[in-house]
């Protein structure tokens, strides 16, 4: 049977990428960034995932405005490098686990959500730079990836709670997936960030830290929490946090917080990286 043995958090800050493939990682600004995910690097490698539920948000690199599915689920074997306006990352491409999506896919529409099937999808740092912060640059990715796109660009992203209740959907599609696999939900984006406007720049590490707090302790009250305090208290990018909880759902009710990273600055962002393992 296929178990979800461990739940990730991860920034996906493009910037991130960009240091990493100009080769300034040991830069005085991004070092202490990377070193962050030193922990992760060998606690991964020894607990190597068959499979990675990536949790992510495009941004308007598959998608467009023309078409914005809420959630979403990448069915195929192999997903391209997007061309995000600077040409594609020379990282490897995304192997696929066709047989688990498949079967995720059909679980969960049985399930009662709706998720769009997704049989072609070229993937951005949104997926990308979490692998970069997990795996630095080997020949190929040393797991397959299921891409799980949520919309957090254009009005309304689905609620945390809904997220959540995702999460919980994908455990129980997994633990029915006959094959011994060992899965992995990541949760991407975040924390604090507010891009544009007179409020760029916002940082609120008090509200991160107890975000953090929660996730492991206390997740129902993050279910609870609307859009516009996210929006309100750590910008209108923060919004991508509610993704995180398409992960802490997976992950059933109990957890053990292994390893922490929180760091400010990373880009116009605060960086939240957490490990989760479950306990029931
Ligand atoms: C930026 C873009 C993102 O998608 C993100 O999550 C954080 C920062 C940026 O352009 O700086
Ligand atoms: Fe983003």
């Amino acid at each position: 049977m296929a178990r979800i043995t461990a739940g990730v958090t991860s920034s996906h800050v493009p910037a991130i990428a960009a240091a990493w493939d100009q080769g300034r990682a040991d830069d005085d600004y991004w070092r202490p960034i990377f070193a962050g995910f030193d922990w992760s690097k060998k606690w991964i490698a020894r607990n190597m995932p068959d499979v990675v539920i990536l949790v992510y948000n495009d941004h308007a690199s598959a998608f467009s405005l023309e078409l914005i599915p809420t959630f979403a689920i990448g069915c195929a074997d192999r997903f391209e490098i997007a061309d995000e306006g600077y040409g594609p990352r020379p990282v490897p491409p995304v192997e696929g686990h066709a047989d688990l999506a498949w079967h995720i896919a059909q679980s969960t529409i049985l399930d009662e959500f709706d998720m769009t099937i997704i049989n072609k999808l070229d993937v951005d740092h949104g997926l990308t730079v979490p692998l970069t912060l997990m795996f630095g640059q080997p020949e190929a990715w040393p797991t397959r990836i299921i891409p799980v796109p949520v919309n957090v660009v254009q009005y309304p992203p689905p609620t945390g709670n809904r997220c959540y209740l995702l999460g919980q959907a994908i455990r129980r599609a997994v633990e029915s997936f006959p094959e011994n696999l060992n899965v992995h939900v990541w949760g991407t984006g975040g924390m604090s960030h507010q891009l544009q406007g007179p409020r760029a720049g916002l940082i609120n590490t008090e509200f991160d830290t107890a975000f953090l707090d929660r996730l492991t302790t206390n997740p129902e009250a993050l279910r609870k929490l609307p859009h516009v305090e996210y929006v309100r208290e750590a910008g209108s990018e923060a919004i991508e946090l509610v993704m995180w909880l398409v992960m802490r759902g997976a992950l059933g009710e109990h957890v053990r917080e292994l390893y922490r990273f929180y760091h400010v600055p990373t880009s116009n962002t605060a960086l939240g990286h957490i490990v989760l393992e479950p306990t029931s």
